[in-house]
């Protein structure tokens, strides 16, 4: 993105009950790129698996800062609310979510976002744990088609494929955007071992799937901006 991106605090979560659809991946990726553009950038992990925090820990100290926070520990002696301040100046929060959320946990995690991504591969099952995914947003945790804080980003995608193509038929059925598509690319293997985002790598090497993150950060900057309501509305 060439435009400068405004300072306002904004709230991405990306959620999926679906175990392995790139959620850790695309946080991880996200607060990278919001950090190396200067943004005050909190990462979030409510998964106790810790995929984000054991990327965060492996980030090498040259780059730029992310204030990591390990949202799945209950430290003894501290309210929730102190574990999970933010330190003054933060501008993004990106959140990490576990597989296996109940509804009621969805709601919950979805209530003060400003950007619901639910990352999506092209499989069969998949499609269906996407589409049970969405039904629960929609109802339990109301989120409205109308507030346009809700997408679907498809990972893992190999073009030109019958279940890809199958996908992007279940995304038109749902009438929610489809704000990405995301290649199978062994960058996003690297970047997970060693702590960087793929705008952190040598450019002439993750050229690819940074021009496929474009879409991504534009959808997700725009959330909030009055140019957005209604953009995508339908309920
Ligand atoms: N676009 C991609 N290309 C190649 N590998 C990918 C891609 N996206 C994710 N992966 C790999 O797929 C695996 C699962 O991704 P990830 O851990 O991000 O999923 P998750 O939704 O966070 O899983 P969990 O529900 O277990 O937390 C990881 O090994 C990750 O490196
Ligand atoms: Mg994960």
């Amino acid at each position: 993105m060439d435009q400068p991106i405004p300072t306002t605090l904004r709230r991405v979560v990306f959620l999926n009950p679906k175990g392995g659809s790139g959620k850790s991946t695309l946080a991880t990726n996200l607060a990278a790129f919001y950090a190396a553009s200067g943004m005050q950038t909190v990462l979030m992990d409510f998964d106790p698996q810790a995929s984000s925090w054991r990327w965060l820990k492996a980030r090498p100290s040259t780059l730029a800062h992310i204030h990591g926070i390990a949202a799945y520990e209950r430290p003894a002696g501290v309210t929730r609310s102190f574990h999970l301040r933010l330190p003054p100046g933060t501008s993004r929060v990106v959140v990490d979510t576990p597989a296996a959320l109940e509804p009621g946990e969805i709601a919950e995690f979805t209530r003060d976002a400003d950007a619901i991504l639910v990352p999506v591969l092209p499989s069969p099952i998949d499609i269906r744990a996407c589409a049970r995914c969405i039904e629960h947003l929609l109802t339990t945790a109301k989120v409205k088609r109308r507030e346009s804080r809700l997408a679907v980003v498809a990972n893992r995608v190999r073009p030109n494929t019958l279940v890809f193509h199958s996908l992007i038929r279940f995304l038109g059925t749902l009438d929610i955007p489809l704000v990405a598509t995301l290649r199978e690319s062994q960058n996003y293997i690297r970047a997970a071992d060693t702590g960087i985002g793929l705008h952190e790598m040598q450019p002439e090497r993750s050229h690819p799937d940074m021009a496929q993150w474009v879409p991504l950060v534009t959808w997700v900057e725009s959330r909030g901006m009055p140019a957005s309501k209604g953009v995508e509305a339908s309920a």
